[in-house]
């Protein structure tokens, strides 16, 4: 692994930490809407979302050590008012059947 400046920042490994978890809830997804069982599949989605929890501990985490990122994460929320694309509601309708 390449040493990173910031590699012993908190915020950095914070961040880390929830992309890992975004990763890993996207893993799951997949392979809950991949696998032929339903029971399997039920599985797969409940630690999927388990996962978001994790996501959630690493974002409050991120939101204490650093006053910009909330400032600029509650920027861009309020800045989102567009829907989806058609194409994008679609993708999420086939993933999430
Ligand atoms: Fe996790």
């Amino acid at each position: 692994m390449v040493d990173h400046p910031m590699q012993n920042d908190a915020l950095h490994q914070v961040l880390k930490g929830m992309i890992d978890e975004l990763i890993a809830f996207k893993e799951y997804r997949v392979r809950a809407y991949l696998v032929d069982d339903n029971e399997t599949a039920s599985v797969y989605d409940d630690i999927a979302y388990e996962e978001v929890e994790h996501i959630g501990e690493f974002l409050k985490l991120a939101l204490e050590l650093d006053p910009k990122f909330k400032e600029h994460l509650l920027m861009g929320m309020r800045e989102n008012k567009s829907k989806p694309t058609p194409e994008v509601e679609d993708e999420i309708e086939e993933v999430s059947e």
